[in-house]
C-alpha cells in the first residue's frame, strides 16, 4: 500500500480532470466527489486529502509516499522531500497585482500568503515594499487601503477582474509537482513506480 497526499480544492479537480485524459477511470471515481472524506482507497493506493500547504508535510514526515502539490508551496517554505516530476496541470502564476491606477515603482507594500517568495522577488528586485502576510481573500487588501498591491495566485483572472484589480508583473510561473518522501522513495521503489507508471509522468 502507498499513500497519496493530495491537495483538496482547484488542485484536486485539475487532477480529476487529469486522470480523466489519462483513461484512468478507477482512481478518477474515487476522487470525484470526496465529500467530508478525509481519504478513500483504491486498490494499492490510499490518497488523503490535505490542505495544499500541508501536503508536504505529511510527505516529508512519512505518513505520506507520495504526494501532489503546487510549486508555490514548496518554493515558499522549504522540506525535506524530493521533487520529482512536473505534472501538466495545476498551471497558474504568483503575480504581483493591485488596482489600475498604480505603477509597480510605486508600490510600497503588498498583501501576501507567500511572504518569502514575495520578499526574495522585493529583494532581488531592490524594490523597498513592506510585505503583510494575510491567509487568504487577499484581494481586499489594495481595495481597503491595507497596501498598495498583492502578490498572489492568478489562474484565470476571473478574481482579479471581479474585484477590479490588474496584474502588473509574473514573478514565477507554478504547475503541479510530484514529490516524495525520501526513505520510501526505496523502501516502496517497486509500489511507486507502478503507480507513478500508470499516471504516466516520468
Ligand atoms: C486563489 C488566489 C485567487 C484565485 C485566483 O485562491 O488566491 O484568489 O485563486 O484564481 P483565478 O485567477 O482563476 O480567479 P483559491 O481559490 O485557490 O483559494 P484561497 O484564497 O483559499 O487560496
Amino acid at each position: 500500500m502507498i499513500t497519496v497526499a493530495l491537495s483538496k480544492g482547484r488542485l484536486l479537480k485539475d487532477f480529476q480532470r487529469f486522470l480523466k485524459e489519462g483513461n484512468l477511470p478507477q482512481y478518477e471515481a474515487a476522487l470525484v466527489d470526496p465529500g467530508r472524506n478525509l481519504y478513500t482507497e483504491v486498490g494499492d493506493v490510499r490518497f488523503i486529502f490535505a490542505k495544499g500547504a500541508d501536503v508536504p508535510v505529511y510527505v516529508e514526515n512519512g505518513i505520506a509516499d507520495l504526494g501532489i502539490v503546487g510549486e508555490d508551496t514548496i518554493r515558499e517554505q522549504s522540506f525535506d522531500v524530493m521533487k520529482l516530476a512536473k505534472l501538466p496541470f495545476g498551471k497558474c502564476r504568483l503575480s504581483i497585482c493591485g488596482l489600475p491606477n498604480l505603477a509597480k515603482g510605486d508600490i510600497r507594500s503588498a498583501a501576501t500568503s507567500f511572504v518569502n517568495l514575495a520578499e526574495e522577488h522585493f529583494l532581488k528586485e531592490r524594490m523597498d515594499v513592506e510585505v503583510v502576510h494575510l491567509h487568504g481573500s487577499v484581494e481586499l487588501a489594495p481595495l481597503l487601503g491595507l497596501t498598495d498591491a498583492i502578490v498572489d495566485i492568478v489562474q484565470t483572472g476571473t478574481t482579479l477582474k471581479a474585484n477590479g484589480l490588474v496584474e502588473y508583473e509574473e514573478i514565477l510561473p507554478i504547475q503541479a509537482r510530484l514529490i516524495a518522501n525520501k526513505q520510501s522513495f526505496y523502501t516502496k521503489e517497486a509500489a511507486m513506480y507502478d503507480f507513478i507508471q500508470e499516471l504516466g509522468v516520468l
